[in-house]
């Protein structure tokens, strides 16, 4: 077993409400993990903890072997662990490339973009730079839109921009949050079979928050299921799907 991400009683209190309440878990190089639960029960917030946007109010983050606790965002970004947002966050007065691009400059201002091209000029930069943003769009299936404005494209397809601004930072780890959200189902189905092509083609380990049981269970190697900040079950999609617990969280609500 290769655990890339391992969280070891990870807290996060908001006042007295317990929002994740000392989890531990693994998660396996190049698995695709599904988590799941109802609302509120602490889903994103371990999201931003991981991520670093929260810091936990107990317990340890280690990544690859090191303590990346309390790091700071750019930091951890650096180091290859990424999420992306519940809520569509874009540029939406510039195209769909124009975001990408942007995208592509604010996480390499310095990083390995940048080292790439070396002494290149700065406009065989931004060309370099708009094949990179070009790329990317084709992997998620938007480049036919790249020159839409970002705010007039439909849900679905924002939620995918969503995604490749997050592949410019050329993650190792990818946090999903309900990236389906506004799909239709074969668009859901499209999305899931373009997670599975960047964890074979691109070396992503995706961690999938989703409320789409279909979507999860078709897609994820392995369950994580969350009920009031504490983990319940955990398990293939089939142990999950017949997991009393997890029935339970789900029906009792
Ligand atoms: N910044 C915050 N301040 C106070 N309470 C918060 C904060 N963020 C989240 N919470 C609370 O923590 C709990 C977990 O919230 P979280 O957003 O992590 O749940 P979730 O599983 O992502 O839910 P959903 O499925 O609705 O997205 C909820 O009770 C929520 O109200
Ligand atoms: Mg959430």
């Amino acid at each position: 077993m290769n655990n890339i991400l391992e969280l070891r009683g990870l807290r996060k209190e908001f006042g007295g409400l317990v929002a994740v309440d000392d989890i531990d878990l693994n998660i396996e190089e190049g698995e695709i993990r599904g988590l799941i639960g109802p609302n509120g029960s602490g889903k994103t917030t371990l999201f931003g903890l991981i991520s670093g946007f929260l810091h936990p109010s107990k317990g340890e983050i280690i990544w690859k072997g090191k303590n990346i606790t309390g790091k700071p965002v750019h930091s951890i970004v650096k180091q290859g662990v990424v999420r992306t947002f519940q809520l569509t966050t874009l540029l939406n007065d510039m195209t769909v490339l124009q975001n990408v691009v942007i995208g592509c400059h604010l996480h390499n201002e310095k990083g390995f973009l940048m080292q790439l091209f070396g002494t290149a000029g700065k406009h065989e930069k931004d060309k370099l730079v708009e094949e990179k943003a070009l790329g990317l769009l084709k992997t998620m299936g938007i480049e036919s839109v790249k020159n839409e404005l970002a705010g007039a494209l439909p849900h679905g397809y924002q939620r995918l921009l969503n995604i490749v601004i997050s592949l410019a930072c050329e993650p190792k780890l990818l946090l999903l949050d309900e990236p389906s959200t506004g799909m239709n189902p074969v668009e859901t189905q499209d999305l899931m079979d373009r997670i599975k092509m960047l964890r074979d083609e691109m070396g992503v380990t995706p961690i999938v928050v989703e409320h789409d049981m279909k979507a999860v269970m078709g897609t994820c190697e392995k369950i994580t299921v969350l009920d009031f900040g504490k983990k319940i079950a955990e398990g293939s999609p089939e142990e999950i799907s017949k997991n009393e617990k997890v029935i339970e969280a789900y029906l009792g609500r």
